[in-house]
């Protein structure tokens, strides 16, 4: 089932996610609810604030480009539940971001290139991984959502200001979309 993706400005974006855990009712159906409203919005990852729901659990997937020869790999996917990154490594790298929750906007963002992060699958297996790459940006954007971060919040105050008018319009929800959304004010 497709679920509504929540906007800018609604308070679910602002709180700190629960965690959960496998007694979570109904959660496998919940994952594939998440694989399905991500993929059917062209999303490469999404947290469960911006389904409106204040869990600790992200789904992500995606198919790798390889620019040197113009290809997409295969398709990696995981899922995170109750996600803590233990270590950031590497340089900081700038890295074009959108998300699914602010349409129209897109900005660099400085990151890590690598983090180990400590997580549960879809099973409640217990994993600790390294990420590097797009994996790892991905998972920092969606590990931001449970701790009522956005990847706007990263941004210089000048920066913000500038989007000021931009970020209004999403509130307002006087932004198109593809897919079914629920903005904080609208009309
Ligand atoms: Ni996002």
């Amino acid at each position: 089932m497709i679920l509504n993706i929540v906007g800018y400005g609604c308070p679910v974006l602002k709180k700190v996610a629960e965690p959960i855990d496998k007694d979570y009712p109904k959660l496998q159906e919940l994952i594939d609810d998440m694989f399905e409203t991500m993929y059917h919005a062209d999303g490469v990852g999404l947290a469960a604030p911006q389904i409106n729901l204040s869990i600790q659990l992200v789904t992500i997937g995606y198919r790798p480009y390889d620019e040197a020869t113009d290809t997409f790999g295969k398709k990696v996917e995981r899922v995170f539940i109750n996600p803590q990154i233990l270590e950031e490594k590497g340089e900081k790298t700038y890295f074009n971001e959108g998300c699914l929750s602010i349409p129209e906007i897109h900005e660099d963002v400085l990151r890590p290139e690598s983090v180990v992060v400590k997580y549960f699958d879809r099973n409640f297996e217990e994993h600790t991984e390294e990420l590097t790459g797009m994996l790892a940006r991905i998972a920092q954007h969606e590990i931001d959502h449970l701790n009522g971060v956005v990847f706007v919040d990263h941004l210089s105050p000048i920066r913000k200001t500038l989007l000021k008018r931009k970020l209004n319009d999403v509130v307002g929800g006087k932004v198109p979309t593809r897919y079914r959304m629920k903005f904080a004010k609208k009309k």
